[in-house]
Order: C-alpha cells, then sequence, then structure tokens
C-alpha cells in the first residue's frame, strides 16, 4: 500500500489519511507533493491520477454516479484504519465553460455546476458523516476564488459554484463547532497561481471573458504565484487558531 515519507517502523506512526481531490495537477498537485506529515496515506480523487505516491479514485466529479464512490472510499479507509488525523483538501474545480450564459453550451454549463457546486457539498457532507462520532483529528478544506465574492463576467456558474462552497462552509462550520471533536471546515481562495486553469483564462477571449487581458499581464509581469508556495500556505491553516467555517484568501495568512 503505497505511503508518502520514509519514517522508521521503531515507534508506531500516527495513521494519517488525506484525500485530496483533483491531485493530478495544479494546485491539487503541489499539494501533494507538499503535505506536511511524515508519513501519510494520500488519495487522488481525479481522472487522470499518476499522483506519486497515492492511491487513485478514478472518477468523473462532474458525474453524480461517481460521488457515492468517493463516500465509499471515505468510510473504507477511516473504518480499516482507525485514523488519528483525517484531511479531506477538495480542490477540483473548472471553469469550462468560459463565456457569458447566453452564449455557452449548456451540456457544459451542466458539467460546471456538477462539479463546481454540487460536488463540493456532496463530498463535503459525505466526508462529515464518515468522520463524524470519530475520535480523531478533521480537517475539511474547500478550494474557494474571488469570484465568489466578484462577479466575473464569463465565469458565472464558477462564481456561483465558489459562492455555494463559502456558505456552505460558513453554516456547517457552525454546525461542527457544537460537536466535540468537530471537524474544521474552512474555505479558502489561492489567489492567482500558475495552472493550466490561469492558461485556460489567458487563451479566453475579450467577447468570452472581457478581463482576460488582466491574466496575460499578470503572467507577463511575473505575478502568477507557484503552485507549491500556495500549497505549503495551505497546509499551515492545519496549525492556525481558526474557527471552523472560517472564509479566508490566503493573502490574510501572514
Ligand atoms: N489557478 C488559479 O489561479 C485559481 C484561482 C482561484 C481558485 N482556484 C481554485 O483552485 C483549485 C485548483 O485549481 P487549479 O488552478 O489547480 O486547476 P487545474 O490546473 O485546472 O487543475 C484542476 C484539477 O481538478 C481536477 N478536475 C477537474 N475536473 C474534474 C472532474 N470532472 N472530475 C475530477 N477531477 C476534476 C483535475 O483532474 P483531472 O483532469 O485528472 O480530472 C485537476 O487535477 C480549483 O478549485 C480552482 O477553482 C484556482
Amino acid at each position: 500500500m503505497p505511503a508518502l515519507g520514509d519514517g522508521q517502523a521503531m515507534t508506531p506512526l500516527r495513521r494519517i489519511l488525506v484525500w485530496i481531490s483533483g491531485a493530478s495537477a495544479g494546485l491539487g498537485a503541489a499539494l501533494a507533493a507538499t503535505i506536511p506529515f511524515e508519513r501519510a496515506e494520500l488519495i487522488d480523487i481525479s481522472r487522470r491520477g499518476g499522483t506519486p505516491g497515492a492511491h487513485h479514485v478514478a472518477v468523473d466529479l462532474a458525474d453524480p454516479e461517481s460521488w457515492p464512490v468517493v463516500e465509499k472510499d471515505f468510510r473504507q479507509r477511516i473504518e480499516a484504519g482507525d485514523p488519528e488525523l483525517v484531511v479531506f483538501i477538495h480542490n477540483a474545480g473548472t471553469l469550462t465553460p468560459l463565456g457569458s450564459a447566453d452564449h455557452v453550451d449548456t451540456e457544459q454549463y451542466t458539467r460546471n455546476v456538477l462539479l463546481n457546486s454540487a460536488a463540493a457539498q456532496v463530498l463535503g457532507q459525505s466526508f462529515l458523516s464518515a468522520v463524524s462520532g470519530r475520535d480523531c483529528e478533521q480537517h475539511l478544506i474547500m478550494l474557494s476564488s474571488g469570484a465568489a465574492r466578484r462577479p466575473h463576467e464569463g465565469e458565472s456558474s464558477y462564481g456561483a459554484g465558489k459562492a455555494a462552497i463559502d456558505q456552505w462552509v460558513r453554516t456547517v462550520g457552525l454546525e461542527q463547532q457544537r460537536r466535540s471533536p468537530g471537524c474544521r471546515v474552512i474555505s479558502v481562495s489561492p489567489g492567482s497561481v500558475d495552472t493550466d486553469m490561469q492558461a485556460e483564462l489567458r487563451a479566453a477571449s475579450l467577447e468570452e471573458v472581457p478581463v482576460s487581458g488582466r491574466f496575460r499581464d499578470m503572467q507577463a509581469l511575473g505575478h502568477l504565484a507557484k503552485p507549491e508556495t500556495v500549497a505549503r500556505t495551505i497546509w499551515s491553516l492545519l496549525d492556525r487558531d481558526l474557527p471552523s467555517g472560517t472564509v479566508l484568501h490566503v493573502r490574510d495568512v501572514t
């Protein structure tokens, strides 16, 4: 069974389970590569997989039939492993299709809504249910975006999905504050990060995304953050004194 790190077998190590959706590329791959634990069992939930040292749950999260597959994985590993620390970072997301709502393809738009909005809530709920009542440290981190607060033309379903994530986190965060131990649920906006998603934004026409020129300028000026830098900041949230339900931006983390 693959495990990260090369801890010695002299003393029993903490059993740590880490699920990352979309660990196959971009920020998710950087999160997988910078796991701050000596030894952790990593599970990548994505279509492509290929993440070094990870189990792969091969699913298309825009397909609702995949959600019970992920739920089963949460439950089976938690029940089999009796972990001391469990983390789920829901990072998978998509901008596709970019463009105004009246012009984009409805089938692609449906997939966007299912992945960015519905899958986040359903997988988050599945994780909370799977860890409920377990005597272990529990963290759920959701990747949000500045588009949750400011309307970005050409990204309506993306922004709406991220706004849904933020409000979901605020709400279940309050619920978890009543539990002992509860799951610490946080939403984090990563800023502008140099990944394929940014390349997709830069490739958009001004008609599709009127502010796409700003992202071309940012790249030209070297203003995009490195995925590994942002990933380390996200991991640092685990050690910070943040109440469950916190919605924050990486620039707020000093
Ligand atoms: N990059 C930025 O500037 C930026 C800014 C704000 C917020 N964010 C957020 O940060 C997160 C990571 O973004 P990124 O820039 O790393 O994106 P990315 O480079 O496009 O990578 C997206 C990841 O999500 C997975 N994914 C996409 N569609 C999927 C599907 N249908 N089923 C399963 N997995 C799927 C992909 O895996 P497979 O293709 O293998 O399935 C991939 O690993 C996203 O939630 C994004 O909204 C990014």
